[in-house]
């Protein structure tokens, strides 16, 4: 039997930064889904939908706005625990809390734990979808996936490989990262709605031999993601040139190894040069801005506006725990505040797309989330747009839908989740 779920929609039927954003989107004010068998079957106005099955049960929201699941295109679930630390930038930060924390997945009963509470706190802000770094354990990669397939959720995530410059107990070798990560990609990825990702965790801690190993597997199996990190901080890459001196740059130091192309994620990118710019442009690899990791840690500012005029593919991410939260409205509201530094506020139809469509093309799955096209998965999130006194006081004096939910994106977070579906089933 059918389910019918009435709202207002935003539908976007172009990149809102290709087109002007109000030109880009279509907005029901009475609009509702129709859901069958874990998939959207139609979606616009009310009238239109559910003369199309009228006996679908119908799930009343009002006004509340019925988006895609928030897609979090880069975090790390074994950070959930040291979320909020204080006071170190990137490499100290990784030293002091980062490396301690990932050391305890050790344990199977804590990553499994670690997984279900995160992805939890992920649905309970809307989130339906996250790309996921794991640790070097095997046990942290099957209990993440474990946890979203018991949530019935589409996620992508990978072992994270490190063979220098790290501790002891995270190490491994060129052999064993590219042996573990083919031996799980073997058993994840496709299986269910789970995507594996190839995750070298960044040049500071992966030798060439580790990167071409990775390349090599990468190559071997292409429908997979590669995840990783580029350009974060100044130091970082300073770094990277005494390491690599032979590389032209830091994105060469995956680049010579074939770690780029569509389905290559990287974290950051703020400090890029022209040239890997271009790079990434032509390969088509994505881009993951994380505004609220890029404040906390101190990294920089994300010139979001000159990447999508210069044709870069673009996600938006938490980068929990270096990410301050896991709202991906907050994430939105950071995203704003960097536009107003580097003089391009982006418009909340843009933050929208970004934090559903643009994540999901940058993981070559836009034909599956982020979007409420006939024949995607009914992932769905609806936002009550009046959430909070602060919000609804201001949201009232409204005149479009763009003006409506943008007090939602800055003042926002998971007390505005009004209900969250995935693959069809109402959890919130
Ligand atoms: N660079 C390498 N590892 C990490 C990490 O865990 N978080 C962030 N923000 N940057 C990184
Ligand atoms: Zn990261």
């Amino acid at each position: 039997m059918p389910d019918l779920v009435s709202g207002q929609l935003l539908r976007f039927t172009a990149d809102p930064f290709a087109v002007p954003p109000e030109e880009a989107a279509i907005h029901d004010a009475h609009g509702a889904v129709l859901i069958d068998d874990g998939r959207i079957v139609a979606a616009g106005p009310v009238d239109e939908v559910r003369a199309q099955s009228p006996a679908a049960a119908e799930t009343a929201l009002g006004d509340a706005l019925i988006l895609p699941g928030f897609v979090d295109a880069h975090m790390h679930y074994p950070q959930t625990g040291m979320i909020a630390s204080w006071g170190k930038r990137l490499i100290d930060w990784l030293n002091t809390y980062t490396f301690p924390e990932e050391a305890k997945f050790a344990d199977p009963a804590y990553a499994r734990q670690q997984a279900e509470t995160t992805l939890d706190l992920a649905l309970a802000n809307g989130t339906t979808t996250l790309a996921s770094f794991c640790t070097i354990h095997e046990a942290s990669v099957d209990a993440f996936f474990e946890a979203a397939e018991a949530r019935r959720m589409a996620v992508m995530a990978g072992r994270t490989c490190m063979d220098r410059n790290a501790p002891d107990s995270l190490r491994d070798t060129a052999q064993t990262a590219h042996d573990e990560s083919a031996a799980l990609l073997a058993r994840w990825h496709g299986r269910g709605r789970a995507r594996y990702a190839i995750t070298p965790r960044f040049t500071p801690t992966s030798t060439p031999e580790q990167l071409e190993a990775l390349g090599a597997l990468w190559a071997a199996n292409p429908s997979c993601a590669m995840q990783t990190h580029l350009s974060e901080q100044v130091d970082e890459i300073e770094w990277v040139k005494s390491l690599e001196p032979g590389a032209r740059d830091y994105l060469d130091t995956y680049e010579r190894f074939g770690l780029i192309g569509p389905g290559a994620l990287f974290g950051h990118g703020i400090h890029l040069e022209q040239r890997e710019r271009d790079r990434l442009r032509d390969s088509g690899s994505g881009i993951v801005h994380c505004p609220t990791s890029n404040t906390f840690i101190g990294s920089g500012l994300f010139r979001m506006a000159q990447a999508k005029a210069e044709g870069l593919t673009v996600g938006l991410a938490t980068d929990t725990g270096g990410g301050s939260s896991f709202s991906m409205l907050r994430t939105m509201a950071a995203a704003y505040e960097i536009g107003q530094l580097t003089g391009a506020p982006p418009h909340p139809y843009q933050l929208l797309w970004l934090a559903t469509e643009g994540s999901a093309r940058a993981m070559r799955m836009e034909d599956e989330i982020g979007t409420l096209a006939p024949g995607s998965a009914a992932d769905l999130v609806a936002l009550d747009l009046a959430s909070t006194p602060a919000i609804a006081q201001r949201s009232v004096r409204a005149d479009s839908l763009w003006e409506a939910v943008f007090p939602t994106i800055m003042m926002g977070d998971d007390r505005a989740v009004r209900a969250v579906w995935v693959a069809g089933d109402r959890l919130a």
